[in-house]
């Protein structure tokens, strides 16, 4: 059986492989919102969520194949949140996966407008996507919980108490909300999608989504050490911008050993949950690890 790490690396290339199939041709018109589409949908990225799916999907012993629609349409949504994110109106980042953000590279018009057309391209995904399979029920069923993630009770909520919260002194409890909203809610939908589309029992289900929310918290507690302990040229976006901006932050609320310690917790309760599920949990495991130690 190959290694776990090996498993990994091989979904990386296959989504780096489907994805350009999924988006229009840049050579159409409108032509520079293709071109931005394009940009910061193929600028590279660690590409978690797409991988939380397949090992979800692993996990559950639901074939890669049925999955790619889900892992493109979910990335798809993450892009179009960078995209609005790095706006002068929201973080003001000029960097990101290496590049100049979308509004540095177009114009904030055309960022704007590439945001939401990747968000409205991953629900035409997932409705019209072969390959899952036409089961309508399933189909409606990951529709609504990807809206539910992304919409004014998850990612786009969140963004609204991340931007309120600037210059503000909160306590761990309202910023560990802030985070399960704006970050843990689209991770949580890549680990459930898979369940949702398998109509895995009720038990399975639940596990996946506990799993998902402690790792998408745990993944955002790490992203903000990253802020304060990372390396612009490895994370490929501003570093100690959260400071910059006085907007409140792990490392800045409990101090970076703190944070560590926290983000640690977090993945060892993610990891107790992956228990009755059918498939091999190997790969749900590394991500998991994988969330608090990282370089970028
Ligand atoms: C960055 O997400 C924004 C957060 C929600 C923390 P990622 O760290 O997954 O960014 P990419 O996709 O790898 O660029
Ligand atoms: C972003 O959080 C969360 C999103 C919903 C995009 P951050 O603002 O901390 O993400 P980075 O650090 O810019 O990637
Ligand atoms: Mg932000
Ligand atoms: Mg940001
Ligand atoms: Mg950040």
């Amino acid at each position: 059986m190959p290694e776990t790490s090996a498993i990994i690396k091989a979904w990386q290339t296959r989504f780096e492989n489907i994805l350009p199939g999924y988006l229009p041709e840049a050579s159409q018109t409108p032509r520079l919102l293709l071109q931005a589409m394009q940009y910061s949908a193929t600028a590279g990225g660690k590409r978690i969520r797409p991988l939380f799916v397949y090992a979800s999907g692993r996990a559950l012993n639901l074939d890669e194949d049925k999955l790619d629609g889900i892992a493109v349409a979910i990335e798809l949504i993450h892009t179009y949140s960078l995209i609005h994110d790095d706006l002068p109106s929201m973080d003001d980042d000029d960097l990101r996966r290496g590049q100049p953000s979308c509004h540095r590279q177009f114009d904030e018009a055309t960022a704007i407008l590439a945001g939401d057309a990747l968000q409205a391209l991953a629900f035409e995904i997932l409705a019209a996507d072969a390959t899952l399979g036409g089961n309508h029920q399933q189909q409606i069923a990951i529709i609504l919980s990807l809206a539910q993630a992304c919409g004014a009770s998850g990612m786009a909520g969140g963004q609204v108490l991340d931007l309120a919260s600037l210059g503000r002194q909160i306590s761990q409890l309202e910023l560990e909300e802030i985070h399960a909203f704006k970050t843990g809610a689209l991770i949580q939908i890549s680990t459930v999608a898979p369940a949702l589309l398998a109509v895995a029992n009720g038990r399975q289900t639940d596990a996946l989504s506990r799993f998902g929310k402690l790792t998408g918290l745990a993944f955002q507690v790490f992203d903000d050490l990253l802020d304060v302990t990372g390396t612009s040229a490895i994370t490929g976006k501003p570093s100690q911008a959260d400071a910059a901006r006085s907007k409140p932050a792990f490392p800045a609320i409990i101090g970076v050993e703190k944070s560590i310690q926290r983000a640690h917790e977090l993945r060892d309760q993610a990891l107790a949950e992956l228990k009755h599920l059918p498939g091999e949990i190997d790969t749900l495991e590394w991500l998991a690890a994988y969330a608090v130690d990282r370089d970028r």
